[in-house]
């Protein structure tokens, strides 16, 4: 049993972590049929992050390199509307969104629940990616303010883009010192599938390429993918493949190899296998920035990740930087395996009325 005392030094050492973090709102532009759409800072001693409530994206991050000077570590846009460089022009990239109902792929949008055929839609090479066409990072999501943070909310109905049941979806962002914390909940009244993750790209340098940023994942076995970048289904050890990461590997000292799996994809776009446990105190993955000491370490209760190295940024978009080019940022989505919904071994996507969808993942920025 805690000491009363215990219990009050926990309290005032959460309400102090809290209070440190400043969250102000500003409006953004608007969505294309003219909805006001807004943008909350979140400010810490360490961190600064952005984001708008269309597509619940993360638009910024400045963290501190090892002399403390800032740099914003995820690509993004400055406007709405900007030409080739908002967030209405580019629905290609996903630079930042949730992606839902459905993160990653769905093999010909097609899944059966108890029984029941499904039909989505499909919106890349006949299947269905990121949840279809409209997407959860197409949306204005409304917004509240909390603790440390913002909380967005999006009602997605019955049948949207084909997914069953009324779902309610809520993304909690929270920022505490050097971390940013996602949390994601959600409520259906029919059964139906639900992977939500976040779209970001990462660049600790802040620009340029990412291939000499070293990654470490906490993964023995990744999931292989065919020609539509759909998973085969096995779950092959990464031992010996250019898909080892368990050791700190620069992203670029492989990703030109004659390995099929690379060609495929361009690159990495994969999902690992994470290791368990899937906790909130293990580290999932670790990347650093040689140049800036600048380095992240993701946390999450999701058993993968898609790693994925940007693969198809080929200069159409601009961001704050310059031109999006290929391999000028990496994602890590975390989350359940892409088309579940086709792999009864894989860990289950069903989410049933009655039941609570609850995923976190922390990313932690810190500097050595
Ligand atoms: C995910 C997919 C990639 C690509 C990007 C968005 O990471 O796995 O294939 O579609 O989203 O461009």
């Amino acid at each position: 049993m805690k000491s009363a005392s215990a219990l009050i030094a926990l309290t005032l050492f959460g309400s102090a972590a809290t209070a440190q973090t400043t969250v102000s709102k500003a409006p953004f532009g608007n969505t294309p049929d003219g909805k006001p759409v807004d943008a909350y800072t979140l400010k810490d001693k360490a961190l600064t992050v952005k984001i708008i409530t269309f597509g619940a994206h993360i638009i910024q991050i400045d963290a501190p390199d090892r002399t403390g000077k800032d740099a914003d570590v995820v690509l993004g846009y400055t406007s709405m509307d900007g030409a080739n460089s908002g967030y209405i022009a580019d629905n290609k990239t996903y630079m930042g969104s949730v992606v839902g109902r459905y993160g990653n792929r769905i093999a010909k949008g097609q899944f059966t629940i108890d029984g029941k055929q499904f039909q989505v839609d499909t919106n890349e090479k006949g299947n269905t990616l990121h949840g279809g066409k409209d997407g959860f990072d197409r949306r204005n999501w409304t917004a509240k303010q909390i603790p440390g943070g913002v909380e967005l909310t999006l009602v997605s109905p019955d049948g949207d883009q084909g997914f069953p049941g009324t779902l309610t979806a809520h993304v909690r962002y929270t920022l505490t010192g050097d971390k940013l914390k996602i949390a994601y909940s959600a409520t259906t009244d029919k059964p139906t599938v639900l992977n939500l993750t976040n779209h970001s790209y990462f660049n600790l340098a802040g620009s340029g390429t990412v291939l000499n940023e070293v990654m470490k994942i906490d993964a023995d076995r990744y999931t292989p993918i065919d020609s539509q970048s759909i998973p085969t289904g096995d779950l092959p050890s990464v031992a010996g493949t250019p898909f080892d990461f368990r050791t700190p590997t620069p992203i670029g000292a492989r990703i030109h190899a004659d390995n099929p799996q690379l060609k495929l994809a361009k690159g990495y776009d994969h999902n690992f296998v994470l290791n368990p446990p899937h906790t909130l105190t293990h580290p999932a993955v670790v990347v650093t920035d040689p140049g800036s000491g600048r380095t992240l370490t993701v946390y999450t209760t999701e058993p993968g990740v898609q790693f994925y190295t940007g693969n198809f940024l080929d200069g159409t978009f601009t961001g704050q930087t310059g031109k999006e080019e290929q391999y000028d940022g990496f994602c890590l989505e975390t989350q359940h395996f892409p088309d579940s919904p086709n792999h009864p071994a894989f860990p289950t996507t069903v989410l049933r009325p009655g039941q609570t969808y609850n995923t976190t993942t922390i990313f932690q920025f810190t500097a050595k």
